[in-house]
C-alpha cells in the first residue's frame, strides 16, 4: 500500500519520515515543495496517476499566520484551493485523504474544550483559509479525515519551543503572553496518531454523515498559556532567564489569535483508540530529542 506525503520538510512531514520505517507494510513516498507543489493541479494529477496511492497525507500548508494577512492569494491557493484539488484526486483514485487543519478555525471565545461540531468562526485570514480547506477536502471527497491540531512544535523547523530556548539563552529576561490558552502538540505524537488512523480498522468512516463527523481534534493533553509553556521549557532545561507574563495587548501581531483554543480529543481517542500524552511529558521528550 502506497502512502503519499506532501510537505515532507515541514515539522509534521519530518516526524512522519522519522517513524516511517516502523510501518513496514506501507510504501511511503515523501514530496517536498519542488517535487510536488500542491498548488499545481497538473503536478497533482500526474502524481496520482503514477502512484495510485492508498493514502495521501497532506502535511503541506501555508503556515505563516501573520504574513497570511497580506499574502492572502498565496495562503488561499495552498490552504484552500490546493486542498480541494487533492481531495478531487483522492475521490477519483479511491485514496484515503488525511488532511491537517487547525484550532484557528475557532474564534477563541469559548471556555470549554472545543468539540468537532462546535461553531467555527476564524479570526484571522490563515484560519479562514484553513477552514475553507476543510470544507473543500470534505465536500470533494466525503471519506476525507480532517485532523485539527494546535500549537505544533518539534525538533524541526521554527516553533515556539525552539524560539524560547534561543531567547532564554540569549537574554536575561523575556516577556510571554499569558492570556492566550490552548494545548501544545508534539509533531511526533501527531505523526504517530496519523499512523494509528492509517492502521486502524475503523479507517472506513464513510458510514458517518459528511462534514463534522470526519473531523477529529488532536493535541497533547492539558490546557495552558504560552507563559506556562515557556516556564516549563525553562524548568526542564534548568535555565536562568526571568519570564514575565504579559497580556496580548502588550504583544500586538498583524493577525489576531484566538484567546482560548483548547480542543476536546474524546472523539479521536474513542474512534481510533489513540492514547493522548500529557503536554509536559511530550515537551520533555522533544527537549531530549533536540
Ligand atoms: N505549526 C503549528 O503551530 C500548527 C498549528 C495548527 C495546525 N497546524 C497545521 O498542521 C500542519 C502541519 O504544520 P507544520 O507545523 O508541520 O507546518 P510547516 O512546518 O510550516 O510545514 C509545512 C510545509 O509545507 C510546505 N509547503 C508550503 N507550500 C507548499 C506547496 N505549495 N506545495 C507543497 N508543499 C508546500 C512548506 O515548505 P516551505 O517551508 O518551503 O514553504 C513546509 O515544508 C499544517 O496543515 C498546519 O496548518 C500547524
Amino acid at each position: 500500500m502506497k502512502i503519499l506525503v506532501s510537505g515532507k520538510n515541514g515539522q509534521l512531514g519530518k516526524e512522519l519520515q522519522d517513524i516511517a520505517s516502523l510501518y513496514t507494510s506501507y510504501q511511503f513516498i515523501f514530496f517536498d515543495k519542488d517535487e510536488l507543489n500542491i498548488a499545481d493541479e497538473h503536478a497533482l494529477a500526474n502524481i496520482f496517476k503514477k502512484y495510485t496511492p492508498a493514502f495521501f497525507i497532506n502535511c503541506a500548508a501555508y503556515t505563516a499566520v501573520d504574513k497570511a494577512e497580506t499574502e492572502q492569494e498565496k495562503a488561499y491557493a495552498i490552504n484552500a484551493e490546493a486542498v480541494g484539488n487533492i481531495a478531487k484526486q483522492c475521490h477519483q483514485f479511491h485514496t484515503k485523504l488525511i488532511h491537517i487543519s487547525t484550532d484557528y478555525v475557532f474564534d477563541g471565545k469559548g471556555t470549554q474544550p472545543y468539540k468537532e461540531d462546535d461553531a467555527t468562526n476564524p479570526v484571522n485570514y490563515y484560519g479562514h483559509t484553513k477552514w475553507l480547506g476543510e470544507q473543500l477536502a470534505l465536500n470533494n471527497n466525503p471519506g476525507t479525515i480532517v485532523i485539527r491540531t494546535s500549537w505544533v512544535y518539534s525538533k524541526y523547523g521554527n516553533n515556539f519551543v525552539k524560539t524560547m530556548l534561543r531567547l532564554m539563552k540569549e537574554r536575561k529576561e523575556i516577556n510571554v503572553v499569558n492570556d492566550q490558552v490552548g494545548s501544545p502538540t508534539y509533531a511526533r505524537d501527531l505523526a504517530e496518531a496519523i499512523m494509528e488512523i492509517v492502521n486502524s480498522e475503523n479507517v472506513d468512516t464513510s458510514h458517518l454523515s459528511p462534514l463534522t463527523s470526519h473531523i477529529f481534534h488532536f493535541s497533547n493533553d492539558g490546557i495552558i498559556s504560552w507563559y506556562d509553556f515557556a516556564v516549563a521549557i525553562k524548568e526542564i532545561k534548568q535555565l536562568d532567564c526571568v519570564i514575565n507574563p504579559i497580556p496580548t495587548t502588550s504583544y500586538p501581531t498583524p493577525a489576531k489569535r484566538p484567546a482560548y483554543s483548547g480542543l476536546d480529543k474524546t472523539k479521536i481517542e474513542n474512534t481510533f483508540n489513540i492514547q493522548i500524552k500529557g503536554w509536559r511529558k511530550s515537551l520533555s521528550e522533544c527537549l531530549q530529542a533536540l
